[in-house]
């Protein structure tokens, strides 16, 4: 079988790599790039560059075709405007209506379009049988392409539009697109429902599609529609995030759209969902945009540092960032412990730097350390019951501690008495005088 995917980026690569293992299959994909060429050549018998706008460039990527998919969408994301919608799907199934009576071979055309040619139906259901109302100008043009795309039906040849929820999948993951909203404020009350559907549940109905012979509208989505909230809140969650605040006030202008989607006839057509309902996996990443959070908080806490915690107070491995301003004042303590081997602590240095100072029971400074994300030394782990402090040698200093718990706020530290408490005169003076000694060991400039 000859088939030939038009729009060739995410969808459509894994549609190819898919279909690559498939020795009956013969691929031709199409980019709009001529750079992307040699990258797409592993994957197909024949690449063409071209716009489907182009009739002469279409017809000759689809000239041999049995099948031909259409997987394409402007670049961009949401800034794309409707007109650059215009421009790559009703130019596209323009050109294909007017050449399709040329190309007898053609069986079968499946295209990937959208569920969001639905309109508002308050939380209901809709199927396929619900009468398509657009919202805006992109939802518009989406449901005249699939009215374009229905004019190449003809005897012997089916068209398959696949109504796609939102894709998730490898390198489109939940967590990622929505981390940035953590601690947000967001209009409305998020209670409007969302569909999802798998990068590898997209490629796997186009397969069947194409081998089924797959006619009309299909739903291409999940077992279960989300809440947006409700979806927000578990991907939050899950990364140990803060949660979106929703403020119905702040709402403007009408109501997001809220359906939900169904996907009773794609289990009609027989096809078994691989990834039936969204899953979140329980990731706290420590990335850049994590360490930039906690230390825009630090900035402002009285204390000049603040925690973020991986754990729950109650677990017994206490791990967490501690992100610390130059300032803080950390009064100088040792962790006792009941149990025996469990009053050490560890740090590692992620970001910046930060000064360890280690003391006798009378207050001597024993040891001094300068921990580096860039250094020699990036991390220490304190014995049992060594008394120290720490300062930040730079602003923004991220340090990764892990210690015994669970946390007990009235006993987790003993301090050495012979120090300023938090919040005195004689706290901020200790602080500096701290950090001076490790100034001393700059190199002289010059
Ligand atoms: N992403 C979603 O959540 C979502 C939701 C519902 C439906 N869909 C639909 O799913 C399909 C696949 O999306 P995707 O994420 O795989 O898109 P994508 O990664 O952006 O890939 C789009 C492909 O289309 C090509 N293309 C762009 N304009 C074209 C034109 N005028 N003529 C021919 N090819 C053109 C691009 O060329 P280059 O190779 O040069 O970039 C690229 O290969 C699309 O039809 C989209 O509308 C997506």
């Amino acid at each position: 079988m000859r088939i030939t995917i038009v729009g060739c980026g995410y969808v459509g690569t894994a549609l190819a790599r898919h279909w690559r293992q498939d020795p009956a299959v013969q691929l031709t994909v199409t980019t709009t790039r001529e750079k992307r060429r040699p990258r797409l050549a592993d994957l197909a018998e024949r690449v063409e560059v071209l716009r489907a706008g182009d009739s002469a460039a279409l017809r000759c990527a689809l000239e041999d075709a049995d099948a031909a998919v259409f997987c394409l969408a402007p670049r961009g994301d949401r800034l794309v405007s409707a007109d650059d919608y215009g421009a790559t799907y009703r130019d596209s199934f323009t050109a294909l209506a007017a050449l399709v009576a040329e190309l007898p071979r053609l069986r079968q055309i499946v295209y990937t379009g959208s569920c969001s040619v639905y309109g508002d139906a308050g939380g209901g259901w809709v199927d396929e049988t619900t009468p398509a109302s657009p919202r805006d100008d992109h939802g518009r043009v989406l449901l005249e392409s699939e009215e374009l795309l229905g004019r190449c039906r003809a005897p012997g040849r089916h068209v398959c539009v696949l109504r796609l929820g939102a894709i998730h999948g490898p390198g489109r993951e939940l967590g990622d697109r929505f981390r940035r909203l953590a601690g947000a404020t967001r209009p409305g009350d998020g209670r409007q429902h969302s569909s999802w559907i798998h990068r590898d549940d997209v490629v796997g109905a186009i397969a069947a599609a194409v081998s089924g012979g797959w006619d009309g509208v299909v739903n291409l989505v999940d077992d279960e529609p989300l809440p947006v909230a409700e979806l927000l809140e578990r991907v939050l969650t899950a990364g140990g995030l803060e949660p979106v605040r929703w403020d119905p006030a702040a709402a403007t202008g009408p109501p997001p759209a809220d359906r939900r989607i169904s996907n009773s006839r794609l289990h009609q057509l027989g096809y078994r969902l691989r990834h039936p309902r969204v899953q979140v996996p329980h990731l706290k990443r420590l990335d850049q945009q994590l360490f930039d959070a906690v230390a825009a908080q630090a900035r402002e806490a009285p204390r000049q540092r603040r925690n973020h915690n991986l754990h729950r107070e109650i677990d017994v491995v206490q791990r967490f960032l501690n992100v610390l301003q130059p300032g803080t004042y950390v009064r100088p303590h040792r962790h006792l412990r009941e149990q025996a081997g469990t009053g050490f602590e560890c740090f590692l240095v992620l970001q910046g730097a930060v000064g360890l100072l280690v003391f006798d029971d009378a207050g001597a400074v024993i040891s001094r350390q300068r921990l580096e994300a860039a250094g020699p030394l990036r991390g220490i782990e304190l014995g049992e019951g060594q008394v120290h402090t720490l300062v930040a040698l730079t602003p923004d200093a991220v340090l990764f501690e892990l210690k015994q718990g669970p946390y007990r706020p009235c006993a987790d530290k003993d301090f050495l008495p012979q120090f300023p408490a938090e919040g005195t005169p004689e706290a901020e003076a200790q602080e500096r005088r701290w950090r001076a000694m490790f100034q001393e060991e700059e190199p002289a400039p010059g």
